[in-house]
């Protein structure tokens, strides 16, 4: 499609609306009820989201091309069988693009959510979708479509299923066809490529807490005799004497691993206890240590690292987890500091390194990072309405 309009509803900071911009469209309307976000849609696009999509009548949204929609994930009615699909959906925020759909018979939609959509409340969320979209006249494709940054070299695993479809009554039956070519292994990427090498706001940095506690860990590892630690290290265990029963597999099995780990290291763990004062001076999740690299790092410091609930998480530096909201923000080992909001955003294929445009993410850093997690990766929807136009 050469120009089109757009309609980007559960807005966010506009990851949509990059993706369609960069396409040729136009946003014609925009509705989101976070406060926060409608000031940076305001500042980076210049023009208000501030509106509830549920108090919006379909009659007074423009006519548009495309609809954009990254929908909250809630479950429909139960509603007997003989109940209508508008019935079951009626009342959900998914009801709101149906009556939109209904009215406008939008050519294209693109929607986004998380990959347990499609097995939510035991697959009836999908199937409702599936039936409204079809009893809509949209074609979509026959299975779901799973697509994450890190398929197309952008360092961020973030699996989500995106529903494409065409408004094609006539050809309801023809399941849309359409084709990424080749993804990239995931284990190709790197996340050096989204990161700056200098960052000068020192308030990214670890605390001097976290740089010994991290210190402590990485001597931990360089003294074992495991390399690739296949199990949880749980510090608190390893002399456990205690009884076994009544505990999950899974659970009596990681401390028996702890406890043959300790006896297999008795002399260094002893040490390395006692230099480190039995680790009385960490915190509670500090005792746990997970090493997810297998032995293709040899050190901490090269690793990305969680402070996690469950422990200390250190994995590759091929890709970061997904961004999501409010979750601890991960540390780069090799620069000793967190992911920056700028960083957050290229993860997310913002463009905030654009000379003629950049993207401005929210001066509240907690806020920033919140809105990028909740947003979607602009690249994927870029690629993914691109196949969308051109399909078959
Ligand atoms: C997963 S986020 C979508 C983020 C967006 N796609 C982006 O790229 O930033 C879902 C959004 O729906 C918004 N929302 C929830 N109920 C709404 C309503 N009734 N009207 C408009 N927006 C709503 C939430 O505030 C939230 O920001």
């Amino acid at each position: 499609m050469e120009k089109f309009k757009f309609i980007d509803l559960f807005s966010g900071i506009g990851g949509f609306h990059q993706a369609m911009e960069q396409l040729g469209g136009k946003c014609v309307f925009a509705s989101e009820i976070d406060k926060f976000c409608n000031a940076q849609y305001e500042r980076n696009y210049g023009m208000s989201s501030d509106i509830n999509i549920r108090e919006v009548k379909e009659t007074d949204i423009p006519e548009h091309e495309v609809l954009c929609a990254g929908f909250p994930c809630q479950a429909f009615s139960k509603a007997g069988k003989q109940a209508g699909l508008e019935d079951k959906t009626r009342g959900t925020l998914f009801f709101e693009i149906v009556r939109i759909l209904k009215h406008h018979h939008t050519p294209y939609i693109v929607l986004e959510n998380v990959r347990n959509l499609v097995s939510h409340d035991n697959g009836n969320t999908w199937r409702i979708i599936q039936e409204s979209l079809r009893e809509l006249g949209y074609r979509t494709t026959k299975d779901p479509l799973i697509l994450s940054p890190h398929y197309f070299g952008i360092p961020q695993i973030r699996e989500r299923v995106i529903i494409l479809g065409k408004y094609d009554p006539e050809n309801i039956d023809e399941p849309l066809n359409v084709d990424f070519g080749k993804y990239k292994a995931k284990e190709a990427n790197s996340i050096y490529d989204v990161l700056d090498e200098d960052e000068s706001d020192d308030s990214y940095r670890i605390s001097e807490y976290e740089e010994m506690v991290l210190t402590a860990w990485d001597e931990f590892y360089q003294g074992i005799n495991l390399k690739v630690i296949g199990f949880p290290v749980w510090a608190d265990y390893f002399k456990y004497k205690g009884s076994l029963e009544g505990l999950p597999d899974w659970k009596a099995g990681f401390i028996k691993k702890n406890v043959k780990l300790y006896e297999e290291n008795k002399e260094f763990i002893d040490s390395w206890l006692k230099k480190y004062k039995n680790l009385k001076g960490f915190t509670a999740t500090h005792h746990k240590f997970e090493w997810q690299c297998g032995e293709n790092i040899s050190s901490i410091w090269e690793g990305v690292i969680q402070f996690r609930p469950s422990g200390i998480r250190v994995k590759m530096p091929n890709n970061f987890q997904a961004l999501v909201a409010m979750v601890q923000i991960p540390v780069i080992g090799k620069y000793k500091r967190r992911l920056s909001v700028k960083e957050a955003a290229r993860l997310q294929s913002f463009p905030v390194d654009n000379t003629e445009k950049p993207f401005l993410p929210d001066d509240n850093r907690q806020q920033a990072y919140k809105q990028f997690g909740n947003s979607v990766n602009v690249e994927v929807i870029r690629r993914a309405a691109e196949a969308l136009f051109k399909s078959e």
